[in-house]
């Protein structure tokens, strides 16, 4: 097999982790026989500089034509005083859009080497294994009317709307169940059903699809979001598989990051159309950009996801995660989740630490 992936770094700390997270991948190649071509795209802020958009047509049919995406990260405070329509982040909602991505899966698993690294107690934290499975492509990102007008008064008014249609919310729903059935059997649907309409149909169509999808193994329970992202930190075990909304997983998804220590440590996989997207949920961190300081974790088991969803490269993605953990058993950490008693290294030095774990235990 060879897969041609699209490599899009963006800005920010995106290229330094891609650097560790691509030659993780290359490295998983060789290990694992298979072929890898790696293509290189300007996306986000340095598209912007560049072609004066954040989303070039050529970046965009080059991702079309792929096995596979990586993005880095984008965006940064050079070009945040733009307009909405050309900001870095745009790029990212066009290809998730333009590649039909509906479904976000973010994994948040606790490896129990960081356990007292979360700002949470260790004994509410410890066991943390959940998916968070987030609506991508409709909701309040995407709804119309939006925008921001000017009233007669001299005053504005800015509108952004909610919107889900059945098939948008069932397509979702399913993505849902079939991941909990992999798991442990059990899902948990965030709404605000209590207030808005919109979420009301998403909980009556969550049920249906449940109950006329073939889907009686899993157990289904619905959740307001304001007690979801309490219950989150009170009692995270509780949670299997969530799915919810663009918006409220967008806010529950940083807030469960934090379960694991750091946002530096959690990957994501954006699915549902022929290419697959996968990206570290953390920003472009301008702060420590170019300082060898950024947590490549995220990015490299964001290619082990690769290799999992899209590829079916299960062996090659189990030994990058059981190398991940090796590396932290052996009290490495970069910044992000340095602990007293721990060995602090850099981004650099962190990648080339795993790439030696798989090598030993591939031997
Ligand atoms: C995320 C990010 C993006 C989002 C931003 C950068 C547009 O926060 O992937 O969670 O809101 O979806
Ligand atoms: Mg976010």
């Amino acid at each position: 097999m060879n897969y041609k992936i699209v490599v899009l770094p963006g800005d920010g700390i995106g290229p330094e982790v891609m650097r560790e997270g691509t030659q993780v991948l290359m490295q998983a190649a060789k290990l694992y026989g298979f072929g890898v071509e790696l293509e290189e795209g300007i996306v986000g802020g340095a598209s912007i500089d560049a072609h004066r958009k954040p989303l070039t047509d050529s970046v965009l049919k080059l991702a079309k034509d792929s096995d596979g995406v990586l993005l880095g990260a984008m965006g940064g405070p050079k070009w945040d005083g733009l307009d909405y329509s050309i900001r870095p982040e745009r790029a990212l909602l066009a290809l998730r859009q333009e590649l039909g991505l509906f479904a976000n899966l973010r994994p948040v698993k606790l490896f129990s080497a960081l356990a007292s690294a979360s700002t949470l107690k260790r004994e509410v934290v410890e066991g943390t294994d959940l998916l968070v499975v987030r609506e991508l492509t409709g909701g309040i990102y995407f709804g119309q009317p939006k925008g921001v007008t000017k009233l007669p008064d001299g005053t504005e008014r800015g509108v952004n709307t909610e919107v889900y249609t059945t098939p948008e919310i069932e397509r979702v729903a399913r993505v849902a169940f079939e991941a909990a059935r992999k798991r442990r059997g059990k899902v948990t649907s965030v709404d605000k059903a209590n207030v808005l309409e919109a979420t009301e149909l998403w909980r009556k169509v969550v049920t249906r699809v449940h109950k006329e999808g073939g889907y009686e193994g899993v157990q289904l329970d619905h959740m307001l979001v304001d007690n979801c992202a309490m219950q989150l930190i009170r009692d995270p075990k509780q949670f299997d598989v969530m799915v919810t909304t663009n918006m409220f997983g967008d806010i529950l998804s940083d807030e469960a990051a934090m379960l694991t220590g750091s946002i530096g440590m959690l990957p994501s996989a954006s699915l549902g159309g022929k290419v697959g997207m996968y990206e570290p949920v953390h920003g472009s961190a301008p702060d420590i950009t170019g300082q060898d300081k950024a947590n490549p974790l995220a990015t490299i088991l964001t290619v082990s996801m690769m290799l999992r969803h899209s590829f079916n490269q299960i062996a090659a993605a189990e030994w990058i995660e059981r190398a991940v953990e090796a590396v932290l058993n052996s009290g490495y950490r970069t910044l992000d989740i340095q602990e007293k008693d721990c060995l602090p290294v850099g981004c650099k030095e962190m990648g080339r630490l795993v790439r030696e774990k798989i090598e030993a235990m591939k031997g």
